[in-house]
């Protein structure tokens, strides 16, 4: 198999917006309790937030963190999870058949995203709540002073405003799973209302209407034109949720990036579709603010927790275990939304601690990195600047689910700041290796000058994986580059990631 690419300097797609690199936080399962925080952890800082994890996060390079939920905001009262501790009620968790305990919250939360660098992109409930209560944690967070709720928070320990930038109005309200779940119609109009109050604030805000929970959804395509024609002035993003697994058709799971350019390319296409109608000159950018591999059939089948009596605080939940396999997807997603940078915009990988996530932790144990960790650190931290069309020419394959799709997806950045080019690619192949050759000669003598390296994620046990036995069994390693005049050659192993 060969693939070929050109790196040009003025193949711009767009700027890549740093909230690209963004994640999510849930009050669910363990990704809070005895996942970021654990008071009794040796780790553990003077607030009970565990230092082990904030270092991995901060090496993981996460910009935007969307909090508290997912399904878990449309059930939320925000205002049991401020003031003194010992006040603040346990509620039931309807979402996750849980019991919040409500020891952390917005102040604790900030706080530890302070610790790790992060922006805090909070979601109001719009499931069993409405435009009174989004405007209340709006003023408690944002208003300076003076104010009832403002002062509250100042009384509760916080003088600054939090300054809430990107708020989400509300979660997955076209899923029939949501506490509060209404057609496209209702939700829009709840939506536009919220927004419309929001603004009245503060009309600086950037607000996130929610867009379909996968593209497979009923309602897809329907859904963001409704609700969209509701809100389109008022808002600044139409959200997207995917998930992907490998259901043992590798071929087309390798391929999931195929959906997720589909998805994005329709709703880029409705946004556009409801300005022309609109004759608004006002642009729509996506916020692909839940993505990842998740085995949700095992979810569906395995975990649900029932009984009326029966409501844990913090059980293990969608603790998904990755594997190379699914490494080498995750990473071709990350190209995918690169390639799309002029609208993806904001993006969150869902989740970050415990919960399908990146990052693993025992309690009382070690924390350690997934072999999804990898892909999504060396994109955020090379990733930057501007993202390239790298006009590939590639070899294809058969899949079942999206017909002949080519072996290699790449994409490449250019950091001008730093002064570095990066080429993400993935070799979907199966059976075989891939020679990708990179030409650099649209570069002339700069390209010659470059320094180049390679690093790359693939392993013969496609099942490979990081567990608590065996936390460092999967880690990208280095890969030969050749370089003959203005071309590199490398040779990308079958089922694989790689960094150049
Ligand atoms: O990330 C897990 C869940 O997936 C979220 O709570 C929900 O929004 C989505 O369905």
């Amino acid at each position: 198999h060969s693939a070929r690419l050109t790196l040009q300097p003025a193949a711009t797609i767009g700027t890549i917006n740093p909230r690209l690199y963004g994640s999510f936080i849930e009050h669910l399962g363990r990704a809070v309790y005895d996942g970021i925080y654990e008071p009794g952890h040796p780790s553990a800082d003077a607030e009970g937030f565990r230092t082990d994890v904030i270092d991995l996060v901060k090496e993981l390079g996460v910009s935007a963190i969307r909090y508290p939920g997912g399904n878990f905001v449309s059930g939320f009262r925000w205002e049991d999870s401020v003031g003194p501790r010992d006040q603040r009620p346990p509620r039931l968790d309807l979402a996750w058949h849980t019991t919040e305990t409500n020891e952390v919250g917005l102040h604790e939360f900030q706080s530890w995203l302070d610790k790790v660098g992060s922006e805090l992109m909070l979601a109001v409930n719009l499931g069993t709540r409405g435009v009174q209560e989004a405007l209340d944690l709006l003023e408690y967070a944002n208003h300076r002073g003076g104010t009832a709720l403002s002062e509250k928070r100042i009384a509760n320990g916080r003088t600054e405003p939090f300054d809430v930038r990107i708020w989400c109005l509300g979660n997955e309200m076209d899923g029939p799973w949501q506490l509060g779940h209404s057609s496209a119609e209702e939700y829009g109009r709840l939506a536009a209302k919220t927004a419309g109050a929001m603004k009245a604030y503060d009309p600086d805000l950037e607000l996130v209407v929610c867009g379909s929970s996968s593209s497979s959804m009923p309602t897809f395509g329907e859904w963001e034109r409704a609700t969209l024609t509701e809100t389109y002035e008022l808002v600044d993003y139409i959200s997207c949720h995917a998930y992907y697994e490998n259901t043992g058709d590798l071929g087309s799971f390798l391929a999931s990036g195929v959906d997720m350019d589909h998805f994005i390319r329709s709703v880029v296409a409705t946004a556009d579709h409801v300005k022309a109608v609109r004759g608004s000159d006002k642009r729509i950018d996506i916020s692909f603010d839940e993505w990842n591999i998740w085995y949700n059939t095992r979810f569906e089948n395995v975990d649900r927790i029932t009984g009326t009596d029966n409501w844990p605080i913090a059980p293990r939940l969608l603790e998904d275990v990755y594997t190379v396999a699914d490494a080498v997807v995750f990473g071709s997603l990350l190209i995918t939304m690169l390639k799309h940078a002029d609208r993806v915009t904001s993006a969150s990988l869902a989740q970050l601690v415990n919960v399908i996530a990146p990052i693993m932790t025992e309690p009382g144990g070690p924390a350690w990195r997934q072999t999804t960790f990898f892909p999504f650190a060396a994109t955020s931290a090379h990733g930057r600047g501007v993202a390239l069309d790298v006009d590939l020419v590639s070899g294809t394959y058969a899949t079942e689910r999206f017909g002949d799709v080519p072996l290699v997806d790449a994409v490449a950045t250019r950091d001008e700041a730093a002064g570095r080019y990066a080429v993400f690619a993935v070799n979907r192949s199966v059976d075989a290796p891939t020679e990708l050759v990179i030409d650099l000669a649209a570069l002339g003598a700069a390209g010659r000058d470059l320094r180049v390296s390679a690093r790359t994620l693939s392993d013969p046990d496609l099942e490979a994986a990081n567990t608590l036995d065996d936390p460092e069994r999967v880690a990208p390693a280095d890969l030969p580059v050749v370089r003959e005049g203005d071309t590199l050659r490398l040779e990308l192993p079958a089922v694989s990631w790689t960094e150049v």
